[in-house]
Parts: C-alpha cells; structure tokens; sequence
C-alpha cells in the first residue's frame, strides 16, 4: 500500500511516497531555513506564503522520484496539527484538492504522531509498545506508544521546547538560527564541565521538563562575563549547556522506563540528531539492557516520510477526514 505523505506544519515543505510504512520511495524537503534566519526564526506569514509558492513543486517530485503518479497512490496523508496554522493550511487545502480530483482517501496525521512514526522508516523490527521521547522545536514529550495509533503522554515540557532552548542559547552564543546543531558542533570541541549549569527541576510531575531557566542561565553567564570583562569560552558554555539538556532529558525517560516497567525506547524529533543526546541515550540504554531506536538523520527533522508511514498506520486503522478537514495550530496527541 502507498501512502503520499504532505507535511508543511512549519518551515519545511515535503512530500513523500511510503511503501506499507516502512520503505521509502521517495521523500522530498523543500527547507525555508535560509530566509527565516535573516530574521532569527521563523517568520509565520513567510512561512505560509513559501508553502503556497511550493507545495506543487514538491508533490509532483515526490511523485516523480517515486516513478508513479497520483493513480499509484492509495491515500494521502496530511499533517493537519499541531503547528503554525497558516503553515498547516496550505498543506491541509492542497491534500483536500488533491484527494477531491483524484478520488484518494484523505488521511488526517498529527505530527508528533509522524515524528514517533519516523522510527519505523528506520527499523524495520520496531513495533508498539515503547516509550518514545520527542523533542524538536517546539515539542518535548515523553510519550508511550500504546499501539501504532494511541499514545499516552506522561511527560511535557512547562515551558521551552528542547529545541527552542538550544536555538536561544545559540542565539546567545552568537551562532545562527537554528542553533542546536551549531551547539552540537562546539560541544565536540569544548569542555562539558567547564561551567555550573542548573539542571531545571519542575514540582508535581516527576516526567515533565522546565527549560527556560536553563536557557536564563546561559544568558546571565554570557552577560555576567562580558560586565566582568572575562573571557567566555563559546565551546566550552555549548559543550556544558549539552550536556545538561541531555542528562535532564535521559534522567526523565529512563525513570519513564524504569517505573512503567519498558524496555524499549526511542527518540524522535529535531534535536534527536543531536550526537551528545544519541550518546547519552545509547549509553543509559546499554547500561540497562534496553532496546533504543534511533531515526537515521535524515529523518529526524521535519520530513513528509514520517507522515506517511504514520498515515500507512492511521489509514489501516479506519481514519479519515472528509472534505471540512481544518488545520488546528494545538492539539494534544491525546485528543486525536
Ligand atoms: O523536528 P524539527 O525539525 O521541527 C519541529 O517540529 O520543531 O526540530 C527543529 C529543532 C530546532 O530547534 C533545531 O535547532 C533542533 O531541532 N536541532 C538540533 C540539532 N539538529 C536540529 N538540536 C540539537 N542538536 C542538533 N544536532
Ligand atoms: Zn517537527
């Protein structure tokens, strides 16, 4: 069965082809980075407008790389939440003309739902139930994966997403939007214990994660230094700054494990390509004889693969949307 996945839900516009879930046929990313960053982050309205200019362009080299064309297809699957809804509108209009002409089945996918799917395209063997931390840009969840297409979501973020900790400390640090890779780089360089980060602690839910005072403490750091006239060492503050956000992270879902009794876990999201996070979660899993999923890099960004495999699972399961299909900007992966 194939399924065309269409995802636009913030600055990247993709289409892919998905065999049965798991086998890519093509997946194709048009990314806006370069223009968002010349105003630091991501502009909505520019974000809307690029969509609009390229959605067809990207549907239509999905297709061709996948040497078919929409008669191949048996569904399509479309991001429709969580995201910037402007962004998601467009994706949302294009599927729904799309599915009208061409008689196809139209499948609505949330896409922290397409970010957990993203490990399925990877391994082959991974199958429900696991726990799955996502962290992005906007999301940091600590999830169980009950079966392909129900969720529990036991750990969130108060604040700051994991990613948008990364690209503020960044911004700080003076690298460009988004940062967090850019940390990734100079933290392979720097000394991880160079400075005293606080590891955020949040009251009530012992999954659940606080960022923004890490990210204030990296700003206060910087700015104390520079009123005191030393020297800060860039590398040094990302390689510390990592490695914190990294043992908050780990810390939270391997106590997620241990309590609920898993021994299967997986990251996905942007910041799941983060090497000190995919160490730090390879060696806490070895330790404890757990089984870790990782998505290759390729699919741990936003990418319209994910959304079909997860639209392969959601279509099996009966869902559909009809012709009213809205975008919705927030929405619980609870409440789907
Ligand atoms: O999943 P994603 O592409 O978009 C959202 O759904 O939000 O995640 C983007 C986030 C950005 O904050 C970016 O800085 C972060 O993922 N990111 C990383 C790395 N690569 C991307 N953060 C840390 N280390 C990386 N290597
Ligand atoms: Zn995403």
């Amino acid at each position: 069965m194939y399924i065309l996945g269409i995802e636009s839900s913030c600055d990247e516009t993709a289409a892919a082809v998905v065999k049965d879930g798991r086998e890519v046929i093509s997946n194709v990313v048009a990314t806006q980075i370069a223009e968002h960053r010349l105003y630091g982050g991501v502009v909505p309205e520019i974000a809307s407008r690029r969509h609009c200019e390229n959605i067809y362009a990207v549907v239509s080299a999905a297709l061709e790389d996948a040497k078919m064309t929409i008669d191949d297809i048996d569904a399509i699957g479309v991001t429709y939440a969580p995201g910037l809804i402007g962004a998601l509108l467009v994706g949302v209009s294009f599927a729904k003309g799309l599915a009208l002409t061409s008689k196809k089945p139209l499948v609505p996918v949330h896409h922290i739902a397409g970010h957990i799917a993203s490990n399925y395209i990877s391994h082959s063997e991974l199958e429900p139930p696991y726990l799955c931390l996502v962290a992005s840009g906007g999301h940091s969840h600590i999830i169980e994966v009950t079966d392909y297409t129900h969720y529990k979501v036991i750990g969130r973020t108060r604040d700051d997403a994991a990613g948008e900790c990364f690209d503020k400390a960044a911004r700080t640090l003076g690298f460009e939007y988004p940062g967090g890779k850019f940390i990734d780089e100079a933290a392979k360089r720097g000394n991880a214990y160079a400075y005293d980060l606080p590891h955020p602690r949040v009251a009530g839910s012992e999954y659940d994660f606080s960022f923004s005072g890490l990210k204030t403490a990296v700003i206060n750091l910087i700015h104390n230094a520079s009123q005191k006239g030393t020297k800060i060492e860039r590398d040094d503050v990302a390689a510390t700054f990592q490695r914190v956000v990294c043992e908050v992270l780990v810390k939270n879902v391997i106590k997620a494990a241990e309590n609920g009794g898993y021994d299967t876990i997986a990251a996905a999201g942007g910041v799941s390509a983060n090497s000190g996070l995919r160490e730090a979660m390879e060696s806490a899993c070895r330790e404890r004889g757990y089984r870790l999923f990782l998505p290759e890099l390729k699919y741990c960004g936003d990418n319209a693969a994910m959304i079909a495999s997860q639209g392969y699972y959601d279509f099996i399961s009966g869902k559909r949307a009809d012709m009213s299909l809205n975008g919705i900007a927030t929405l619980s992966l609870e409440d789907i």
